[in-house]
């Protein structure tokens, strides 16, 4: 392992509560140098996830959040103009497939298509990337390994994975995690009581039932742990809920009001 990617390690452990078998399964892809898909909605653990695993297979973790304005030089690389002359910057994915990374593309879905593409070769049997402006066909360090997450939620005819993209992944499924082990998450993420994590959690279960009838997503894990933290910085309960909870998922009014019933029900 070089120096280049100090600054990538994972030093400390990250917390992660596992919800099923998908360390161990995380594991042997590893170990097979299998890409790895995490599918799941927003919020609900995949990113922790790739922190714990990065963490736990002592591998450094180069992620990118991806959106639509990325392109194919900003993931692989691109020749800088410099005073002396031109030098060669390494994309995230060149440098995490140089030197041995897990190389984690967050919501690959946001990319468009032609930035997309260029992760294929890394994932086949040769495990290369073409560098076409630089004229090198980089081999992919042994230790290298490609992970991306997507929210199926979003699928839609212009936002989905391409099936020549998605048969190149092994994928795992996430969701929601059951409610006693969300309240432990959120307990353990805030330090709030358990009883009253467990409360907010039967609120976000009481939403991700709206799904589909008004709401697009329900109430996140994410948004669990900023709740539990207001509530520690000294906001009240109502509050916390209605600003971390209720305000960023709707707009709608009558869904505000029908999510904040269920606050005042279960917590007042
Ligand atoms: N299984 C878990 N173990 C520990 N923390 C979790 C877990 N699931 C969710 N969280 C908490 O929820 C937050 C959001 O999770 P994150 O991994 O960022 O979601 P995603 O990447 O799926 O959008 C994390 O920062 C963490 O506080
Ligand atoms: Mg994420």
């Amino acid at each position: 392992m070089t120096a280049t990617l100090n600054d990538w390690r994972v030093t400390t452990r990250p917390y992660y509560a596992p919800q099923a078998d998908e360390i161990t399964l995380f594991e042997a892809a590893y170990a097979a140098r299998l890409p790895v898909m995490l599918k799941g909605p927003t919020g609900c653990g995949k990113s922790r996830f790739v922190e714990y695993m990065a963490y736990k297979l002592d591998r450094p973790l180069v992620t990118v959040a991806c959106n639509e304005d990325m392109t194919a030089a900003d993931l692989v690389g691109r020749f800088l103009l410099e005073p002396g002359g031109t030098r060669w910057q390494d994309g995230p994915l060149t440098l995490a497939a140089r030197h041995g990374a897990i190389c984690y593309l967050d919501e690959v879905v946001e990319a468009r298509q032609d930035t997309t593409v260029v992760m294929h070769p890394l994932t086949d049997h040769r495990r290369t990337l073409p560098l076409d402006k630089k004229g090198e066909l980089l081999r992919a360090h042994p230790d290298f390994q490609l992970v991306i997450s997507y929210n199926p939620g979003y699928q839609s005819l212009m936002k989905d994975l391409k099936t020549s993209t998605r048969q190149r992944f092994a994928a795992l499924d996430f969701d929601y995690p059951v409610a006693e082990l969300e309240a432990d998450i959120v307990a353990r993420e805030t330090g709030i009581a358990t009883a009253l994590a467990a409360g907010l959690v039967q609120v976000a279960a009481a939403a991700r039932r709206l799904k589909g009838h008004g709401l697009d997503e329900g109430i996140s894990t994410r948004l669990l742990v900023y709740a539990g933290q207001l509530i520690r910085q000294g906001v009240s309960v109502r509050h916390a809920c209605r600003m971390a909870m209720v305000r960023p998922i709707t707009d709608d009014a009558d869904i505000r009001e029908t999510l904040e019933h269920a606050i005042d029900a279960v917590l007042a």
